[in-house]
């Protein structure tokens, strides 16, 4: 996690380093620091809190930050309490090295104790604080140059990182270095940006290097870019791309949070998801599902003994919903798994397995590290990403992107909706590759897929009515979610929402499994959060329903338009389109997430930053 940011040109650095710092809080929001350098001097501000805590900070401390050349970091701490001091960036006991870092080096606590019995001292518990001096003691000791002092450091350390070190006496330099965690440099002809995602730098330039993983670049003013190998110093080739993102995509605009915008995006990015993929063949009014990474690898997919689904989080409640899909449609058998438990447990894999990683940013470290064992193990490794040209994307055999554009808010909405669409489409063209999939049925739900965006249009015009549910419910301690097969994973989904944003416990479980124990905390102050669409389950849910009525629980219930039956049993119910019960999920995930959004807003939550949280968990 952690955001970095670096500026070194013509410009003044500071107005980039603080705007770009905003653009990547998503990142980690619990402290903050900026360092700009003039000559041989530099200024430094560090700050518990956001950045706009850290803009207020250096305003009011009338610090003086001029200068062309400049870095900044904005942390989800990981070693060390949130506080001025953790904060980066980090300066060496010299006062002359001064760095930001992103990851985490696990073998700090070695380093440190070789450190100290060298005569260094340490303000912070972070093991940036070690990295930075480790890099001044291997310099110094052996008059090496600040490159080269860096990249034999880097060699020493084990674990994750994405660095921008400078040497106050010779600020016409940034060396940055990538493991694990990300890094993009825009280029222009006389400045460089450099950041952890291109975000900050899409007004400036449109030319991006990403740094792969064991690469170190050294970035001096006026000079072309030297990029190495961290291991053995080689020389590479810079490949430079051309951003495609469009501003607007980044923006609020009218809405009050990036969670309701992209709440409210979902029509378009599902139609994204879906384009030039769902193919209407005119001539034979046959519909073809067209997708690159699955094409390709037809025989890998006929011929899969076994799939297994690895992710974390939201991205895990997906996979729940891709596992029902896959065995249903290609009667393969499908596990889904814990990205961080899978790896520490030498799972079994054969050559004829295929493994599906499923990841919105494609820099999570668990599914990463995951991905890496399975491919080690010789699986055939498929991922499903939103980040183009993300780790976890660079990193697979195979796979597709999700294309719901750039998710801001913490919480995942649109990207979960685009994974759930993704994994439709797969299992469907598998099915029909391997021929077991119904004619009729296949036609039907590829005819209903394009009809998806409509429906959840018209699902979005619900809001208001769910703003007056949670307006009743926002003081409760406890929610309960309940669904029933494909639905079972949404009200998992739909409790992490309000959990994650609003901080109101919440329980998702399957209705049946109700009675196995959490009826137990069913009262007339517990709300129960229920999907009762009409699908094969629908009568085992109206008796799960009469339960808990006979426990006084207040219940919501998500229910079809042409439903009366449930109408009568419950407290309130939220309407939504009729759907086949494999297409269900995109619909009824739709009420939840404006649910939770509508309660953590009421409960004046900043529903974009949650606490603890951030966007992409680049740390295990
Ligand atoms: C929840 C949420 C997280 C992520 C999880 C995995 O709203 O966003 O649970 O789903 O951290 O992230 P990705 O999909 O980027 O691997």
């Amino acid at each position: 996690m952690c955001g970095i940011i670096g500026y070194i040109g013509y410009k003044e650095a500071y107005p980039f380093l603080v705007n770009g710092l905003k653009k990547l809080e998503y990142r980690g929001y619990d402290s903050s620091g900026i360092a700009v350098f003039c000559e041989n001097k530099y200024s430094i501000c560090k700050t518990k809190g956001s950045v706009s805590e850290l803009e207020k900070k250096i305003f009011l401390s009338n610090t003086n930050m001029k200068g062309t050349v400049g870095i900044g970091h904005t942390r989800w701490a990981t070693h060390g309490i949130p506080d001025d001091i953790n904060a980066h960036p980090h300066v060496s006991n010299s006062n002359e090295l001064i760095m930001i870092h992103n990851g985490i080096i696990e073998n700090y606590h070695a380093i440190k104790i070789i450190l100290l019995e060298n005569g260094f001292t340490f303000k912070s518990e972070t093991d940036t604080e070690v990295l930075v001096n480790l890099i001044e003691y291997i310099k110094k000791e052996n008059k090496f140059s600040l490159e080269k002092a860096v990249r034999i450091s880097l060699n020493e350390i084990i674990g994750a990182y994405s660095i921008a070190i400078i040497d106050k006496y010779n600020p016409e330099t940034i060396i940055v270095a990538k493991l694990g965690s990300p890094i993009a440099l825009g280029i222009n002809e006389k400045e460089f940006f450099i950041s952890s995602d291109p975000i900050p730098f899409i007004n400036y330039t449109k030319n991006v290097l990403y740094l792969k993983d064991g690469e170190m670049a050294i970035i001096k003013k006026n000079k072309k870019l030297d990029l190495r190998k961290i291991i053995d110093n080689h020389k590479l080739n810079p490949i430079i791309e051309k951003l495609k993102i469009n501003l607007k995509e980044i923006e609020k605009g009218k809405y009050k949070y990036f969670m309701l915008k992209e709440i409210y995006e979902q029509p378009k990015s599902i139609l994204n998801t879906l384009r030039g993929r769902l193919l209407i063949q005119n001539k034979k009014k046959e519909i073809i599902i067209s997708i690159d990474g699955i094409d390709s690898n037809k025989n890998v997919f006929i011929n899969a003994k076994c799939i297994t689904i690895i992710a974390c989080g939201s991205s895990w409640h997906a996979s729940l919903i891709g596992e029902y899909l896959l065995e249903k449609f290609t009667r393969i058998p499908v596990e889904v798994e814990y990205a961080s438990e899978f790896r520490y447990r030498n799972p079994i894999i054969d050559k004829k397995d295929i493994i599906i990683v499923i990841s919105q940013s494609g820099e999570t470290a668990d599914t990463l590290s995951a991905l890496k064992l399975a491919k080690e193990k010789g699986a055939f490794v498929f991922g499903i990403c939103n980040v183009v040209g993300s780790s976890i994307a660079r990193n697979v055999n195979a796979g597709v992107y999700t294309h719901a554009g750039p998710e801001i808010g913490v919480a995942s909405t649109k990207s979960f909706t685009a994974q759930i669409t993704v994994l439709i489409l797969l299992a469907l063209k598998i099915g029909k590759y391997k021929s077991v999939i119904d004619k009729t049925l296949y036609k039907n739900l590829c005819r209903e897929l394009i009809c998806i965006p409509k429906k959840i249009y018209n699902t979005l015009k619900i809001d208001k009515h769910i703003k007056k549910i949670s307006h009743i419910y926002y003081k409760v301690n406890n929610f309960l979610y309940l669904g029933r097969g494909i639905n079972f994973p949404v009200a998992l989904e739909g409790s992490l929402k309000l959990k994650e944003i609003s901080y109101i416990h919440a329980e998702g479980y399957p209705a049946a499994e109700m009675k196995h124990g959490p009826i137990a905390l069913v009262d007339e102050k517990t709300p129960i959060v229920i999907i009762a669409i009409k699908d094969r389950y629908y009568e085992k849910i109206i008796a799960n329903i009469q339960e808990i009525k006979a426990r006084k629980g207040k219940i919501i219930a998500i229910i079809n338009e042409e439903d009366i039956q449930i109408r009568m049993l419950v407290d309130h119910v939220i309407k939504i389109p009729k759907i086949s019960e494999e297409l269900s999920p995109l619909i009824t995930i739709i009420p939840l997430q404006l649910l939770a959004y509508q309660i953590a807003d009421i409960c004046g939550k900043n529903v974009d930053k949650p606490r603890n949280l951030a966007k992409s968990v680049t740390v295990e």
